[in-house]
C-alpha cells in the first residue's frame, strides 16, 4: 500500500498527481546528456590512472609510498570537492557549479599531462580530484530538470557515463601502454572537459533551484523549456508550495532536523555501503586479481578487465531501462543478493583447491557477474537517490555530504585492500566484502524508500509527515 503524506489531501494531491504526468522535451535529454559528462570525466579520471601509473613510477623512479600518493590524492581531493561543491551548488547555482568543474577538469587535466616534476603532478592530481567530487552535482541538476517518470533513467546517465568513462580508461590505456605515453593517459580528459563547460555555457539553470531563489519568471521560462511548452502550471504550483512549507534554510545544522535526518542516514548509509561491498577492488585492480587467479599474461588480464569494464556499462543500460518499471527497491535487493552470492562464490574459488586455469575462469565469470549486479543496484541507484530524497533547500549540501562519505570509504578500501589480501588472504578477503553485502542488504529493505514516479516535491513532503522506517513507499 503507498502510504500518502496526510498534508497533500488537498491542492497539492491535485499538484503532485498533474506534476507527476509532467512529460519532457527532446531539450532535457540533450540537457542531461550534457550534465552526465561529469560522470563520464569521473570515470575515465579513477580508472586511467591504473594504467598510466606503471610508467610514471618508471619516469619518476617512484618507491611505494609516493606511488600511492599519485594514485590515492584524488580521492582526497574528490571528497573535499564533494562537500564543496554541494555548498557552492546551492549558493551559486547547480548550472554555475557544473561549469567551475568543467574549468578545473582541463586545467587539472592539462597539469597533469604536462608535469615536469613529481610534486607538480600530485597538485595536478589533487585538482582534477576536486573536479571529480564537484561533479557529484549531476545527479541532482538531471533530477531538477527532469518529469517524475523519466527521473530514474535519466539521472541514472551520470552512472552510465561514470562506466563508459571507467571503459573508455582501460581502452586509452591499452593503446597507449606500447609508446608508455602516459601524459596523453592524463591529458585527454581536458577534451570531454571542454564539451562539459561548452553544454553549461548554453543550458539553463534548474527551474528548482531558480525558484528557490525567487526567479519566479525564469523558473518558469526554464520549466516550459525543459517540459517542451506543455501545462507547466501543476508542477510549478507544486514546487511553490513545497518551498513555501519547508523549514529548512540551507544551513549545515539543518541536517540534523528531524525531517532531515532520515533522508541523510539514506544517503550516508547508501555511500557507505557502495563502496565498503569492494566494488573498486574490482575496478582498480581486476587484472592483479585476475593474474592471480591464474592467467598470467598481463595482456590476457588486460583483456578480461576490458571484458569486466563491457559487462558494467552494458548492465548499467539494463537497469536504465528496468528502473521506471520496477522502480528502485527491487533493483537495489535483487542486486545486491546477486553481488552476495557472487562474491561467496569468488571467495569459495580461491579457497578450493582448483586447477589454476578453472580458478582463473571462475574468477573471471564470477567478477562479470559481481559487476554486474552492482550495476544494476548500488551502483546507479545511490547516485539517483542522493539526487532525489533530499528537500530542496539543502539538496546541494545533503547530497554532498553523501558524495563525501562515498569518496572517503573509497579511500578506505583502497588503502586498505592490499594489506587485507596479504594478511587475511583472498577468499577471507571477498567473504568480507560478501558480510558486508548482506549488511548493506538489511539495510536497504529496512531504510530505503521507494521514490518510482514520486515528483521531487511528494518526496520531500513526505519526510515531513512520516518516518521512514513506517513506509518504504515515499
Ligand atoms: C562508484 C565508483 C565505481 C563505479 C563503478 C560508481 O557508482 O561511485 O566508485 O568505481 O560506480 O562502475
Amino acid at each position: 500500500m503507498e502510504i500518502r503524506p496526510r498534508e497533500t489531501v488537498n491542492d497539492t494531491t491535485r499538484y503532485d498527481e498533474a506534476a507527476a504526468q509532467a512529460t519532457s522535451s527532446g531539450f532535457v535529454y540533450v540537457a542531461a546528456a550534457f550534465a552526465a559528462l561529469g560522470g563520464l570525466l569521473f570515470g575515465y579520471d579513477t580508472g586511467v590512472i591504473s594504467g598510466a601509473v606503471l610508467f610514471i613510477t618508471k619516469q619518476f623512479s617512484l618507491s611505494t609510498f609516493p606511488t600511492e600518493l599519485v594514485v590515492a590524492v584524488v580521492l582526497v581531493g574528490a571528497a573535499v570537492g564533494a562537500l564543496t561543491g554541494g555548498r557552492l551548488a546551492d549558493r551559486l547555482g547547480r548550472r554555475l557549479t557544473l561549469l567551475l568543474t568543467s574549468i578545473i577538469f582541463i586545467l587539472g587535466a592539462l597539469l597533469c599531462a604536462f608535469s615536469s616534476s613529481l610534486a607538480v603532478l600530485i597538485v595536478g592530481r589533487i585538482i582534477v580530484g576536486l573536479a571529480i567530487g564537484l561533479s557529484s552535482i549531476v545527479p541532482v541538476y538531471i533530477s531538477e530538470i527532469s518529469p517524475a517518470n523519466a527521473r530514474g533513467w535519466q539521472a541514472s546517465l551520470y552512472q552510465l557515463a561514470i562506466t563508459i568513462g571507467i571503459l573508455a580508461a582501460y581502452l586509452v590505456d591499452y593503446a597507449f601502454a606500447s609508446s608508455e605515453a602516459w601524459r596523453w593517459m592524463l591529458g585527454l580528459a581536458a577534451a570531454p572537459g571542454v564539451l562539459l563547460g561548452i553544454g553549461m555555457i548554453v543550458l539553463p539553470e534548474t527551474p528548482r533551484w531558480l525558484l528557490e531563489r525567487g526567479r519566479v519568471d525564469q523558473a518558469r521560462e526554464v520549466l516550459r523549456r525543459v517540459r517542451g511548452n506543455a501545462n507547466i502550471e501543476a508542477e510549478f504550483e507544486d514546487i511553490r508550495q513545497t518551498l513555501a512549507q519547508a523549514s529548512e534554510r540551507g544551513r549545515f545544522a539543518d541536517l540534523k532536523l528531524p525531517e532531515v535526518r532520515p533522508a541523510l542516514i539514506v544517503g550516508v548509509g547508501l555511500a557507505i555501503f557502495q563502496q565498503v561491498t569492494g566494488i573498486n577492488t574490482v575496478i582498480y585492480y581486476a587484472p592483479q586479481i585476475i593474474q592471480s587467479a591464474g592467467i598470467p599474461s598481463a595482456s590476457g588480464a588486460i583483456l578480461a578487465t576490458a571484458g569486466i569494464g563491457l559487462v558494467n556499462v552494458g548492465m548499467t543500460v539494463v537497469s536504465m531501462l528496468l528502473i521506471e518499471r520496477v522502480g528502485r527497491r527491487p533493483l537495489l535487493l535483487t542486486g545486491i543478493v546477486g553481488m552476495i552470492i557472487s562474491l561467496g562464490v569468488l571467495g569459495l574459488a580461491f579457497h578450493s583447491s582448483l586447477a589454476s586455469a578453472t580458478l582463473a575462469w571462475v574468477a573471471v565469470v564470477t567478477l562479470m557477474a559481481y559487476v554486474a549486479s552492482f550495476a544494476i543496484s548500488l551502483g546507479p541507484i545511490f547516485w539517483l537517490l542522493i539526487g532525489e530524497i533530499y528537500p530542496l533547500r539543502i539538496r546541494g549540501l545533503a547530497s554532498g555530504t553523501a558524495a563525501t562519505v562515498e569518496w572517503l570509504s573509497n579511500l578506505l578500501v583502497s588503502l586498505t585492500f592490499l594489506s587485507l589480501l596479504q594478511v587475511l588472504g583472498p577468499s577471507l578477503t571477498f567473504w568480507t566484502y560478501g558480510i558486508l553485502a548482506v549488511a548493506a542488504w538489511f539495510f536497504c529493505y529496512y531504510l530505503v524508500p521507494e521514490t518510482k514516479g514520486r515528483t521531487l516535491e511528494e518526496i520531500e513532503r513526505h519526510w515531513r509527515v512520516s518516518r521512514f522506517w513506517k513506509s518504504r513507499t515515499v
